[in-house]
């Protein structure tokens, strides 16, 4: 399926949910205020890739944690989880920075998804998506 909407009206902060989306788990969390906190006081300047990665927005646009979200949405995450080092699968809430960790070669990313420590290079994709309703997200 090109594009996959998907129900988030159960998600109360702290929680999250996996869907496929062209293949791959996208991940969908909504965010505690902590988490959000967390990611906001980040500098950039402490970011190993500064770029947002975030395909709704201009290539170069930075890695702030509003960028890695969507406007008057922040407490949402939407993001590829698949570690941009080899691929695989990280685990979520876990590792240094309370975000993902990846199990296959320790790499670390924050609660907006950004690679902090390890070797992955990049943060975590975050896909086009958007709120259709207060309620429903569409991906892709
Ligand atoms: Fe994630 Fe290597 S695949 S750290």
């Amino acid at each position: 399926l090109a594009s996959v909407e998907v129900d988030v009206a159960s998600l109360t902060p702290g929680m999250s949910l996996i869907v496929k989306w062209r293949g791959k788990p996208v991940v969908v969390r909504n965010r505690t205020e902590q988490e959000m906190k967390d990611g906001e006081a980040v500098k950039l300047s402490d970011l190993k890739d500064p770029i947002a990665r975030n395909a709704n927005l201009p290539a170069d646009a930075p890695a702030t944690d509003a960028n890695r979200t969507t406007p008057g949405k922040e407490a949402w995450m939407v993001m590829v989880q698949v570690c941009t080092h080899l691929g695989c699968i990280p685990l979520g809430q876990e590792g240094d920075f309370g975000g993902w960790f990846c199990p296959c070669h320790g790499s670390q990313y924050d609660t907006a998804g950004r690679i902090r420590k390890g070797p992955a290079p990049e943060n975590m994709a975050v896909p086009v998506f958007k709120f259709i309703s207060d309620t429903k997200i569409l991906i892709g």
